[in-house]
């Protein structure tokens, strides 16, 4: 039988289930891409979830497309985008091996990346990293486990976490421009707790500004 998607109900009420805010990394991109003087830059949004940083960069004029598995995630997300009067091609795909068929700039990801089975990422990263365009940047945000952090209450049984390091591992022939590691408080599921996150930004050798 098939398993009923967590997120569809945590997406399910009017309420944001995240802040609702888009991610700290959309600011830092968006700065960058100025300097790298990409016209419309296109940007895939793997895990875009309720569409917030999607519709963020679409309103910067980025052509955009967003997956999610969550129908519900992107019924409120095509939402939030006409309520911006701003356009993004959300569809609903598995980020583990959407197939990639046009070029895109910039991948993006926030929180999402750790859906992805340890064994199958080197592959998958590989993947993305071909699909990017000869400007190619890869903005990444992966929760990581530290073993003084425990599991928050609103995780599934199969996450299975980054360690701390392993995001740049992917990176290693590409140009790192950012990496930190911070801890954030996050109250999904009503519960305090805190997170682990990794945060990347790199591109390919030789897109720089
Ligand atoms: C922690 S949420 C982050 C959502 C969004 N990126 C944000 O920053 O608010 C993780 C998202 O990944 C999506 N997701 C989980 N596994 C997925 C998969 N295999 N393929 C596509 N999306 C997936 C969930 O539906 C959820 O929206």
């Amino acid at each position: 039988m098939k398993r009923k998607n967590p997120y569809d109900l945590r997406y399910s009420d009017e309420e944001y289930y995240w802040s609702g805010k888009p991610s700290a990394m959309c600011d830092r991109l968006v700065d960058l891409v100025r300097r790298m003087k990409i016209p419309r830059p296109r940007l895939l949004d793997l895990g875009c979830g309720e569409g917030q940083n999607a519709v963020y960069f679409a309103r910067k004029g980025f052509d955009v497309t967003g997956i999610d598995l969550s129908r519900v995630g992107l019924a409120k997300a095509e939402r939030l985008a006409t309520e911006a009067g701003t356009t993004v091609a959300f569809i609903c795909a598995d980020l583990i091996d959407y197939k990639i068929d046009r070029p895109f700039d910039i991948i993006f990801s926030s929180g999402a990346m750790q859906y992805i089975p340890p064994a199958n990422r080197a592959l998958r990263f590989k993947q993305l990293k071909d699909a990017t365009g000869k400007s190619g940047v890869h903005v990444m945000s992966v929760l990581v486990e530290k073993p003084f952090l425990p599991l928050a209450p609103d995780a599934e049984d199969d996450v299975q976490l980054f360690v701390s390091g392993e995001l740049m591992g992917h990176y290693g022939d590409w140009e790192i421009i950012y990496c930190i590691e911070e801890i954030f408080d996050c109250r999904s599921s009503g519960v305090p707790h805190r997170h682990a996150i990794n945060r990347v930004i790199a591109r390919r050798y030789g897109a720089g500004d």
